[in-house]
């Protein structure tokens, strides 16, 4: 089926450039002739990563330069994560120190948005506790930015949008300014139709929708052309990408982006380990330049917690995926995502999540205790297990991943493994990073020139968290 794509409307994405170019001109008038500066902070997730580098492609267009520090800046924006308690937290704790800009500068401006920002209750909140706040969009806003901006600074008065068809639209056609380095994000879909029991993101995100295939294709060439080497496909599930009627599904796009020429690798998150196909991991396995790792969130190994926070697998479908994998790849890395204390989970359950953690060997974790979310199932259920019980259990399954992690690491040493040079560490004695193709992070002795080469390195020592090498030697 030939699912409508809902993208932002060639006159809507002109309309927004007017905005911008008004904005260009204002902001010229206002500041006589210096550039404006702007000052961008992501929280949460790749996917807001990628957001944000629209919004300073945005930003580009209305003549911003960019700065990291808000207190240069004369707009600065919080891009911000709803995904547990402790992420909106830090975005309150951060508002409140840049009040003190705003005392010393009225012209500053300052907007929030993204995933918290798309909540009845967190704009409620801004509106009465965070005056000083001049701008709050959510997700579904993203593409009107540039109008939202404009209303604010042309008419003073505080601008707060959340509206927008929860079904999410896509927008095309910004050019967006990423990063420097060899790595990029490449959005492939959005939203999320899983619901998840315990998840927000369903409810900030809209609904799935993929964008077209010759609209990544055309993306992914400008990335390569661009110089970026290590590419990853995003996604809340990208093995939902449903390419239309004559387009390919997941795994035919990740060959046909593999199938280009050039000297780069892909990757891709995350993968809903339901909707993982032996196809998927048969393409994994035959294209060279699709790195032999995967994100596969289990979040459980207790069926009767998967099945209550709505994951439609089993731990035993899951390890099923692990072996077949391993089976075609057997070098292939697995990462995960676990939430330890899940609404009426027990100490049986939890173990069940350690048995799976010492079958699957993962080379590494994402570890959460369960946050409530309003609005979401789980926020309704049954939660009798006390804070400290789960932060017991929570320390119990750092120190099995950690040893994991750090055997996994030893079977290295010595070993010679290819990998990209990314950037700079903060070590002194390895003052490089690299990736392998399994993601793995190599601290590297070695000089600055090298960012941006490939090289093949002996590994010398591992710990925990990282694998040692001399680019040199
Ligand atoms: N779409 C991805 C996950 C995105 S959110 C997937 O389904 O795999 C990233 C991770 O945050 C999730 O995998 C989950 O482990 C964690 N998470 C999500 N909601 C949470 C909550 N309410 N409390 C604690 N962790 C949560
Ligand atoms: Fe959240 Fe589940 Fe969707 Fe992932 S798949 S974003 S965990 S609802
Ligand atoms: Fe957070 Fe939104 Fe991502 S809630 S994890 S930033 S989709």
């Amino acid at each position: 089926m030939n699912k409508p794509r809902n993208e932002v409307s060639e006159q809507e994405l002109r309309r927004q450039k007017e905005y911008c170019e008004r904005i260009a001109q204002l902001l010229h008038q206002k500041k006589q002739g210096v550039r404006p500066l702007a000052c961008t902070k992501t929280y949460g997730c790749q996917q807001n990563e990628a957001d944000t580098e629209l919004i300073r492609g945005m930003l580009q267009q209305m003549g911003f330069g960019f700065t990291e520090n808000p207190a240069q800046s004369d707009l600065t924006i919080l891009n911000t994560c709803a995904i547990r308690e402790h992420a909106e937290m830090r975005v309150f704790g951060n508002l409140g120190e840049l009040s003190h800009i705003k005392r010393e500068n009225p012209d500053f401006l300052l907007a929030v948005c993204g995933c918290m920002a798309q909540q009845d209750s967190v704009v409620e909140k801004i509106k009465k506790s965070y005056p000083y706040v001049d701008l709050v969009f959510g997700t579904h806003a993203l593409a009107r930015f540039p109008e939202l901006l404009y209303d604010k600074i042309s008419r003073g008065r505080r601008v707060f949008d959340i509206s927008g068809d929860e079904q999410g639209v896509i927008l095309e056609g910004v050019a967006p300014v990423r990063k420097e380095g060899v790595r990029a994000w490449l959005s492939i879909m959005y939203g999320c139709n899983n619901f998840c029991s315990y998840c927000i993101v369903p409810y900030v995100r809209g609904r799935e929708r993929s964008r077209r295939f010759e609209a990544i294709l055309s993306d992914f060439r400008t990335l390569l052309a661009q110089g970026y080497k290590d590419i990853t496909l995003l996604g809340q599930n990208v093995n939902s990408y449903d390419g239309g009627e004559d387009g390919p599904d997941f795994p035919e796009l990740l060959e046909a982006l593999a199938a280009q020429p050039g000297d780069f690798r892909i990757r891709f998150m995350t993968s809903h380990p339901k909707d993982c196909s032996k196809k998927l991991l048969e393409v994994m396995a035959r294209c060279n330049k699709v790195c032999k790792c995967i994100h596969l969130p289990v979040q459980s190994g207790s069926d009767r917690v998967l099945e209550a926070m709505n994951r439609r697998y089993t731990a035993e479908h899951y390890l099923s995926l692990v072996e077949y994998a391993r089976s075609l790849m057997p070098q292939i890395t697995f990462t995960s995502d676990i939430i330890v204390g899940f609404p009426g989970e027990t100490e049986e359950d939890f173990e069940k999540t350690i048995e799976l953690i010492e079958k699957v060997r993962f080379h590494s974790l994402f570890t959460f205790i369960y946050s409530r979310r309003g609005g979401t199932r789980a926020a309704g259920m049954p939660d009798p297990i006390s804070r400290e019980e789960k932060q017991r259990w929570f320390d119990r399954l750092l120190d099995v991943q950690n040893r994991i992690s750090r055997e996994e690491n030893a079977k290295f040493a010595g070993k010679t493994l290819r990998v990209l040079v990314d950037g700079l560490s903060e070590d002194p004695k390895y003052p490089l990073t690299a990736r392998t193709d399994g993601f793995q992070l190599v601290l590297l002795r070695g000089s600055p020139e090298n960012i941006g080469r490939w090289a093949d390195v002996k590994i010398e020592k591992s710990s925990t968290w990282a694998l040692f090498a001399n680019l040199e030697g």
